[in-house]
């Protein structure tokens, strides 16, 4: 199997890993779901677990093995090429985890804010990947208010939107689209519902895929068709367009991203005057 795939199929045992400074959060802590809890203390435990790996904590991985800098460097020059990044520019990098993106991003706009639920990646993405205009918080994406979102142009979620079902997402996007200053979303690395079976690509694998879903302890997490995604998108007043993912990324075989918009007035159909 490739791609961001490593998950332990052992237990989640592990403790913590103390916090060096009080992270920023991003609001009062919402209730969250048993879906977010499970994902939350995988990647705070990775972050533990793979204390020597930033590309690990992040399951940036094939078949167990680091993904190559490569990888990065393709990922942030497609974002600052399709989101048409700028100097002026204030980036939302929402599941930012280690910050691995964050601050290659921040590098050409004015500021970048990541925010993570998992406190123990925000506190690598302080130590590892800080910047001047780059700042970190711990806070749900999908429970995000309008203020987080005061003043940011544009907005990306990069590997992540598996660890979302519907109402997280339907609930994010309802946010951004009500967030006057945000001008394109980009989603990146979406799995394929339509390209599940490229993936898990034999008898074995599938079966250990539907095991894990059984028991309520996803493997990758949703997989999305574009079908899907766009019921989502459209549903909460935006427009999507699906982009292949750059063919040099190893995920491409099974991943794709989606550029979102607010619809341009042209895309409005005017209601058509009664006929008598
Ligand atoms: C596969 S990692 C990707 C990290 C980073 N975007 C990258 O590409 O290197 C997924 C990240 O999503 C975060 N995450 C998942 N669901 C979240 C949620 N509801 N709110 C905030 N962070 C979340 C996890 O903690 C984890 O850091």
């Amino acid at each position: 199997m490739n791609g961001h795939d490593t998950h332990p199929s052992s237990p989640l045992i592990d403790s913590p890993a103390p916090m060096h400074s009080k992270p920023h959060h991003a609001s009062a802590v919402s209730p969250i779901s048993a879906m977010n809890q499970y994902w939350k203390s995988y990647y705070d435990i990775n972050a533990v677990k793979f204390a020597h790996s930033l590309m690990k904590q992040v399951d940036r991985t094939i078949n167990g093995v680091e993904e190559e800098q490569s990888e990065i460097d393709l990922t942030v020059a497609g974002l600052r090429q399709v989101l048409n990044l700028n100097e002026t520019d204030r980036v939302a990098d929402l599941c930012c985890g280690n910050g691995l993106l964050t601050s290659g991003i921040a590098r050409s706009v004015a500021e970048t804010i990541g925010v993570d639920f998992s406190e123990n990646l925000i506190d690598c993405a302080n130590r590892f990947n800080a910047a001047s205009n780059v700042r970190y918080v711990v806070g749900n994406v999908s429970t995000l208010d309008r203020s987080f979102f005061s003043g940011v142009t544009k907005v990306f979620m990069e590997s992540s939107v598996q660890h979302l079902q519907s109402d997280d997402l339907s609930r994010l996007l309802r946010t951004l689209g009500n967030s006057p200053s945000v001008e394109a979303i980009f989603i990146g690395g979406v799995p394929d519902a339509d390209r599940l079976g490229v993936y898990y690509d034999d008898d074995r694998k599938m079966a250990f895929y539907r095991q894990r879903e059984a028991e309520g302890r996803p493997h990758i997490g949703t997989w999305w068709s574009q079908s899907q995604l766009r019921g989502v998108i459209e549903d909460s007043g935006l427009r999507v367009r699906f982009l292949p993912q750059d063919a040099r990324l190893t995920s491409a075989y099974y991943r794709y991203d989606c550029l979102i918009e607010r619809p341009s007035r042209h895309d409005i159909t005017r209601p058509q005057p009664n006929a008598h």
